[in-house]
């Protein structure tokens, strides 16, 4: 399998993402009379006197990007940045860099003017394999990871995996959380896939790293565009998400997305594996074969607070009842979400995988 574009149906828009082996396609947007791109600092750094070298300084704004940016505060600050370039209703606006970039950048661009034309270039594994497909914008408040955004798809997307090259080892293993979730959901042959291929992605060879997004980007636009707007079966790529995010908030976000999400998968399988709808054979193989290998967190040294992962757990958004929603992964790979999770087996699970 290889594909040169991949067309996502959208009733928001259709987009569409286009492979390339380098970055010339920027040069046409150069061009453009009312354009600015918008840059995260590191890939700024890493890339202005290479790939990026053809782009305008002037019309660029680099951005610096952590967890703690991804708020409506930032978003403020570009406004003021972009109200300051004499910016037009029909102006476009490209955004280069990973997640968090696209999530700041894409709730700006979803919100100016009420929707400005919105072209993505993701530089990480996590935003090439996952996130720039599924129309999604999101910010944290305060404590609430996600809490507020938008559907809000780009117009275009462009994956050059080439920009992986200088990311740091742990948010690339963050990015292969994501690979390692969508290739399960994908059903025993993607599990198998990816366990074959899997020396050569971690070791960040480009010819597998590519069969290893487009098949996630594949198995996630089944996902989306049977439920664009997250009110059924799209719930289900929160496969991990519900302890990962938890984790995340409980050590304040010193855990990567990603990487949370392989933990929360862990776990998620471990409550499977004691209600018995995940066989101790499978549990097993699938913790040897596809997450101790995609898992680089140290978390012998991470300090977890259980009962701050519980209550955490108990804000999620996508909570229904008075119980807590688990996501789990069963026999057949088939994944089913139950809603009635007691804080006792979420504790089981946490002390039975980090053992205090
Ligand atoms: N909107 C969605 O649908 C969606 C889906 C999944 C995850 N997310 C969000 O994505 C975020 C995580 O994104 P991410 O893992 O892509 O990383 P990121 O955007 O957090 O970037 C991680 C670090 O890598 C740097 N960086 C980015 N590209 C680089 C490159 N090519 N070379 C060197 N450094 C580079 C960044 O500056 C940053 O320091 C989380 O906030 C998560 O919630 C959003
Ligand atoms: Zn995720």
């Amino acid at each position: 399998m290889r594909l040169t574009e991949l067309l996502l149906e959208s009733k928001l828009g259709d987009y569409k993402v286009t492979f390339t082996e380098n970055t010339d396609f920027l040069e046409k947007y150069t061009k453009l009379l009312n354009v600015i791109f918008i840059v995260d600092e590191n890939v700024w750094n890493a890339h202005a006197a290479t790939s990026l070298a053809i782009l305008n300084n002037s019309d660029v704004i680099k951005l610096k990007v952590n967890e703690e940016r991804k708020t409506l505060d930032t978003v403020q600050e570009l406004y003021d940045e972009i109200m300051s370039r004499s910016p037009k209703r029909n102006m476009t606006m490209i955004s280069i860099g990973g997640g968090i970039t696209q999530d700041i950048t894409g709730f700006v661009a979803s919100t100016l003017y009420r929707g400005i034309n919105w072209i993505f270039v993701p530089t990480t594994l996590l935003a090439q394999s996952d996130s720039c497909i599924g129309s999604k914008t999101s910010l944290n408040y305060k404590k609430y990871k996600n809490l507020i955004g938008t559907f809000f798809p780009p117009t275009q997307i462009y994956i050059n995996t080439a920009f992986i090259a200088t990311q740091n080892i742990l948010d690339f293993y963050s990015g292969l959380g994501e690979i390692g979730k969508l290739h399960l959901m994908g059903g025993e042959n993607t599990t198998q896939q990816l366990i074959a291929d899997m020396d050569a992605v971690l070791n960040r060879n480009i010819t597998e790293l590519l069969t290893a997004i487009q098949q996630s980007l594949l198995i996630k636009k089944a996902y989306i565009e049977s439920d664009e707007f997250d009110t059924g079966r799209r719930n289900m790529l929160n496969y991990g998400h519900c302890f990962g995010h938890a984790l995340e908030s409980a050590t304040n976000f010193e855990i990567p997305h990603g990487q949370a999400v392989v933990i929360g998968m862990m776990l998620a399988n471990a409550v499977a594996r004691k209600r018995k709808l995940l066989q101790t054979d499978i549990f097993e193989f699938i913790n040897e074969n596809i997450l101790i290998p995609i898992l680089k967190t140290d978390i012998n040294n991470t300090q977890i607070e259980f009962e701050k992962v519980i209550v955490a757990m108990g804000q999620d958004k996508k909570r229904t009842g008075s119980f807590l929603a688990l996501i789990m992964l069963t026999d057949g790979y088939e994944m089913v979400k139950f809603n009635d999770l007691t804080e006792d087996e979420a504790r089981e699970a946490l002390v039975g995988f980090f053992g205090k």
